[in-house]
């Protein structure tokens, strides 16, 4: 009888799943689950006591120094969410990760640059400085720098080559010849340059082992270089991303088993054998909920154009190419919810202040 009713739910979860997939539930029931999911999580991650937190981010430490640098790599690389078209990036903004948003009326584009503006100031960035940005994505912050400091040389890795062809595309037409982009598993790759400064946005949460991710980086610093690292947390607990139930639809249905972290704002002070932390900041989780919200609205403002682009780069129908919209719909709708929860995760945190770490090879 328990596995009849097993069955029975996870069907139901499957159905609910698909339904969503078709855009057959309203955004509202969407976000209603999605708090439902958030709130199930905090109390899975939240314990009764300090030193049973304090223990859980310690285990936590302990099972990614036992694994290995990264997993499911090849998974991740083929993956939607970052296999995307030129054109559609170029709608939401080219940013893979949060924008800084001072006010109500900042776009996209203003916050996306406001965020890599503050990157170079809290990188103590000069014109002149050679710069490795690993996990480039489509490039908009390595764009950025050859603009902004012409007499650096920016060296971007990337495992997408559809990101590598556009990047130097837009080098050629905007007359850049600072650029160079290596396409590459970050995990696998071996280069022999040293860096004064090197970026790290959003890529640390698709590694597992921190203690090998962050002796490689250290190898490619010069003694005086600084490290940029910024990544997704929650302030007290550490998570694999796994999905905790069977009707966990949102951690099943975004990025694959094995391929996200979600460290907490501590978990990288307790890595620090081959770099040291020498500053750290939190950003208000406000932001990337805004960004997730233009996102949406701007897919919802363009869905025939997007619904173009989308058969013509995957070779796919109507239908299927629908049903992305709605996926991509879904992600925002649901990183939206999640990261205002609690008004952006930072009581305690000043609203727009910002949250990386910056950090220096072991002398
Ligand atoms: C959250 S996005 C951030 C991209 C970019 N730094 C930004 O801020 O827009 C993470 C990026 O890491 C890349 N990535 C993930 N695993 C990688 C790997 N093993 N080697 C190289 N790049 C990787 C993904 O393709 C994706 O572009």
């Amino acid at each position: 009888m328990s596995t009849t009713m097993e069955t029975t739910k996870i069907s139901q979860q499957d159905d609910l799943w698909k339904n969503m997939e078709l855009g057959k539930i309203s955004d509202e029931e969407v976000r209603r689950l999605m708090k439902i999911g958030i709130e199930k999580r905090i109390k899975w991650g939240t314990k009764p006591t300090q030193q049973e937190q304090l223990a859980q981010l310690l285990d936590f430490n302990k099972s990614l120094r036992g694994m290995k640098m990264a997993t499911e790599i090849d998974t991740l690389e083929n993956h939607k969410i970052y296999e995307t078209p030129e054109s559609f990036n170029q709608i939401i903004g080219g940013k893979e990760s949060a924008g800084l948003f001072t006010d109500e009326t900042t776009t996209i584009e203003e916050a996306n640059t406001k965020m890599m503006d503050l990157y170079c100031e809290r990188a103590g960035l000069k014109d002149g400085h050679t710069i490795l940005d690993l996990g480039c994505g489509a490039g908009l912050l390595v764009l950025h720098l050859a603009k902004k400091y012409k007499k650096s040389k920016i060296t971007g890795i990337t495992n997408t080559s559809s990101h590598k062809e556009y990047i130097l595309e837009q080098c050629k037409n905007l007359n850049l010849s600072n650029v160079e982009i290596i396409l590459a598993d970050v995990t696998k790759v071996d280069i022999e340059s040293t860096f004064d400064r090197v970026f790290v946005i959003g890529l640390i949460e698709h590694m597992k082992n921190f203690e090998l991710f962050l002796r490689k980086i250290s190898k490619w610093m010069k003694n005086d270089g600084l490290l940029l690292l910024e990544h997704l947390c929650h302030k007290s607990f550490s998570d694999h991303w796994e999905p905790l139930s069977e009707d966990d639809w949102y951690a099943k249905n975004f990025f694959p088993s094995g391929t996200l972290v979600i460290p907490s704002a501590t978990c990288l002070l307790y890595f620090q054998e081959d770099v040291t932390v020498i500053d750290h900041w939190i950003l208000s989780g406000n932001n990337f909920a805004r960004s997730n919200e233009v996102i949406l609205k701007r897919i919802d403002g363009k869905i025939e154009e997007v619904k173009d682009i989308f058969m013509s780069f995957y070779g796919i129908g109507r239908e299927e190419a629908e049903k992305l919209i709605n996926w991509w719909r879904l992600l925002c709708i649901t990183a939206n919810e999640l990261f205002k929860y609690n008004n952006g995760g930072c009581d305690g945190y000043r609203p727009l202040d910002s949250k990386r770490k910056q950090l220096r090879p072991q002398q």
